[in-house]
This record gives structure tokens, sequence and C-alpha cells, in this order.
């Protein structure tokens, strides 16, 4: 099929080149320039694991081009893909990004003489599929499901894991009102043999953020059962693994760590959070589950001054600087408020990640930043371990303080200035 793709961010880029490398024409627009260069050149603009081969592949078989204008793209496709971001604002969600593709989709529409299929992947509060079709009809004078249709598709996929999740592990749900565009977008899915779910748009959306709620829930839930374990010298991930507790749609093992970081968790509950405020519904669980996450940045910083004593001047070292391995996005990463505690407590702060070092330093460019791990680990007197990257579990960590957020080092490996941040 032929598709438009409008967003080239983390969501809208896997989807394009999966679709691409799926045999589909896939177009892809975003309203910055450079990430449509770089794409042109086959060069990602960010680290996500496997990116760079499956873009390559992508480019080279021409089955993925980027495009300068969105009418270009827009006369070319069949389904045309939302996958602009849905920030978080105080009193709910920020759907401007949304709305402004609204605008600018009307006119095509308007003189479109083809039916195009709408699909908003981005995560968006229940209602929103059903009010921007009612704005589109408003904007191009055009009559919904006659003129154009529009699905609610939710991106399921996880960072650092993105393109496999995409090819093989999560649902894919389609909400609709239209059975032929749903059907459409099914066709659309099919080879990837995943399960489709049909469902309505108001459920689909619904479903995204029941989806992420319960992933941040229990996380919460398992690190703070890990606090309490900890007080009985007992691991969590034992338990874990002996309950074969897991988490997200591809079942993933549930595992205790520093908390949930990344762009979705925590600003889709948020947005939730301040919809169902507004609906007199509030959610202490919700609520409950940030207040876990945002308390243990703190409590590692505490951690270390009990080992340490005060933290001025003290040399800490921070490994791992994305939210995760596998990506170099920074947004809510656990290390941003524990260099901001650790800061304020005038330490002195070594940094390392394999791929996110770069962007870190256009938040905290006053840290010193080390070529590689064992760098870090040599000039620091304590190291917290913030990431899941490989290499982290295989260092020389000397017999440094190691306060290891994500359990990466092996139980043969640790030392007796070892310390898990919810298990002994
Ligand atoms: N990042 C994830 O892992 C993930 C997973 C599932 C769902 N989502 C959802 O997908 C959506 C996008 O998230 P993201 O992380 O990819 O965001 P992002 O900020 O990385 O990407 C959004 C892109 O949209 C572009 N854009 C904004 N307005 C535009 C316009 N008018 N025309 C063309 N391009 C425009 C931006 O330039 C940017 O490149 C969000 O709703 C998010 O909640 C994200």
């Amino acid at each position: 099929m032929n598709l438009l793709v409008i967003g080239a961010g983390y969501a809208g880029l896997i989807t394009a080149i999966c679709f691409a490398n799926n045999g589909n024409r896939v177009y892809v627009y975003d309203k910055i320039k450079e990430k449509l260069d770089k794409l042109k050149a086959s060069e990602t603009p960010f680290f996500e694991e496997n990116l760079a081969s499956n873009l390559d592949k992508a480019i080279s078989s021409n089955n993925l081009t980027p495009v300068y204008n969105l009418s270009e793209g827009f006369e070319k496709a069949e389904i045309i893909f939302i996958c602009v971001a849905t920030p978080c604002k105080e009193n709910g969600i920020d759907l401007s990004q949304l709305y402004s593709v609204c605008e600018e989709l009307a006119p095509l529409i308007k003189s479109s003489s083809s039916r195009k299929i709408i699909v908003i992947r981005s995560t968006v509060i229940p209602g929103t599929t059903i009010a921007f079709t009612k704005k589109l009809e408003e904007l191009s004078s055009k009559k919904y499901p006659q003129d154009f249709g529009v699905i609610a598709n939710p991106e399921f996929l996880r960072q650092g894991d993105a393109i496999q999740d995409f090819l093989n592990h999560n649902k894919v749900i389609i909400g609709s009102e239209n059975e032929e565009d749903a059907k459409t977008l099914k066709q659309l899915y099919e080879p990837l043999e995943r399960p489709i779910i049909l469902l309505s748009t108001k459920t689909a959306e619904m479903a995204k953020y029941v989806n992420n709620c319960l992933s941040a829930t229990k996380i919460s839930f398992i690190n703070e059962m890990g606090l309490i374990a900890k007080e009985f010298d007992v691991d969590i991930n034992e338990i874990s693994q002996a309950l074969d507790l897991r988490v997200g749609p591809g079942n993933f093992p549930l595992k205790a760590g520093c908390g949930f970081g990344g762009s979705c968790l925590e600003k889709d509950m948020r947005a939730l959070l301040a919809v169902a405020h507004k609906e007199n519904s509030p959610s202490i669980l919700l609520e409950s589950t940030i207040s876990v996450n945002d308390s243990l940045p703190i409590r590692m910083v505490n951690n270390l001054e009990n080992k340490l004593g005060p933290l001025e001047r003290r040399k800490i070292g921070i490994l791992g600087l994305s939210f995760k391995r596998g990506t170099d996005d920074i947004r809510n990463s656990r290390s941003v408020p524990i260099i901001i505690e650790l800061k304020r407590r005038n330490a002195t702060i070594f940094a390392y990640d394999p791929k996110a070092t770069e962007k870190m330093k256009s938040v905290f460019s006053e840290i010193s930043y080390c070529e590689t791990a064992q760098e870090l680990i040599d000039k620091s007197e304590a190291v917290v371990i913030l990431a899941d990257w490989e290499e982290f579990s295989d260092l020389d960590y000397r017999d440094k303080i190691i306060l290891d957020g994500r359990n990466v080092i092996p139980k043969a490996k640790r030392g007796k200035n070892y310390e898990g941040v919810c298990w002994p």
C-alpha cells in the first residue's frame, strides 16, 4: 500500500521504516527539514537499536521516501499516519501538534478527488479521534465517512526494542467507527501476523492509557515490594522470577529497579489524571504510582550519603544517562533528577553513556563526561547504574561503592560494596 507518515520522531519513524521494509511504499514528512535531510542520506536522526540497518534497507529499496512538502506525500498515499507528539500540559494533554496537522490536511482533503484514511497513531485522550474528525469536516467542508476516514491506531512500542516490538510482539489495536476502513488497515497489518483487535475509536484510545498505566503501576508495585523485601535482606528479583510476574503487551518479565522513565508512562498517566480530575473521578492509585517513582531518585542519593557521608566534593559516577538501554532518549530519564539532586548537594559528577552523552550535554554542560565506562569507574568513589546497557554487566568495578538501579551486575560479580536500589 502507499502510506504517508507525518512526524518522524521515535514512534513515526519506526512505523514508517517497518511498513516500508514490509513491502509498502512509504512517504515520511516532518516539519523539521534537517530530519528529512538526514533520512535522505540514510542517517538516523536519533539512536534506537537496529534502526540504522533498517533505515538503510528502507531507503536503498526505495520503499521509504522523505518528502519536504506535505501535499507531495498526501497525493500519493492511501493511508496517512499522524505520529506527532502529544505532550502533557498542566490541565491535561496538549493536542496542538495534532490540530495543526488537521489544519494542514484540511485543504488537501478539500481538493482531493480520492478518499484518504487518516490514522491517529499518537496517544490521545478518549474522544479525540471523534473531535478531530468533526474539526476536519468543518475545515475541509467534506464529510466523514464518505469523503475521508479517521481511525485510532495507538502505538505500543517500547523504545530500545521498538523494531522488534513492531514486527513481533505487540497486539495491533484498530479503533474505527467504519468497518471498511478498519478492514483496510487490518490488511496493511496482516503480513506481520500479529494479533489484530478491532474496537471503537474511544475504546482504542483508552486501551493505550490502560496499557501504560498498568505497566507503570506494576513497575511501582514491584519497586515498592522490593524496598520492603530489602529490609528483610530478600531479593525481589528472585520473587518476580518465581511468581513469573510480567509486564506490557509483549508479556516481558517484570524487573525491579530505579523506576520508569521515558517520554510516555508518566506523561500519559498525568494526562489521564488531569482528565479524570476534571470528570470528578480522581485516581489515588495513579497518583501513588507516580509518587513511588518520584521518590526513588532522592532515595538513591540519600543511600549514597549514608555510605559516603556528606556528598560535597565526593566523586559520584553516573553510569547510563538514557532512560534505558537501546535508545539515546533522555526524556524523563532517572539520571536527570539524580544529577539535579547531586548538584544540589555539591557532589563532583562524572557521567557516561554509550549513546546519550551528547543529548545530556545540552541539559547539563557543567558536569564531567567520560569517554568510557571504565574511565568513569576509575575516577569515581561511588558509581550509580541507571540504564541497563549490556556493557555495564561486564566491567571491572574494582572495589568501588556500587548502587545498581537496573540489576545489571550478575550476582557472581557483585563485590562487598554492591547494593541494589530495591534489593540487597
Ligand atoms: N516514543 C515512544 O516510545 C512512543 C511509544 C508509543 C506511543 N508514542 C506516542 O507517539 C506520539 C509521538 O511520540 P514521539 O516520541 O515519536 O514524539 P517525537 O517528539 O519524538 O516526534 C514527533 C515528531 O513530530 C514532528 N511534528 C510535529 N508537528 C508536526 C507537523 N505539523 N508536521 C510534521 N511533523 C510534525 C516533530 O518535528 C517530531 O519529529 C506521542 O503521542 C507519543 O505518546 C510514543
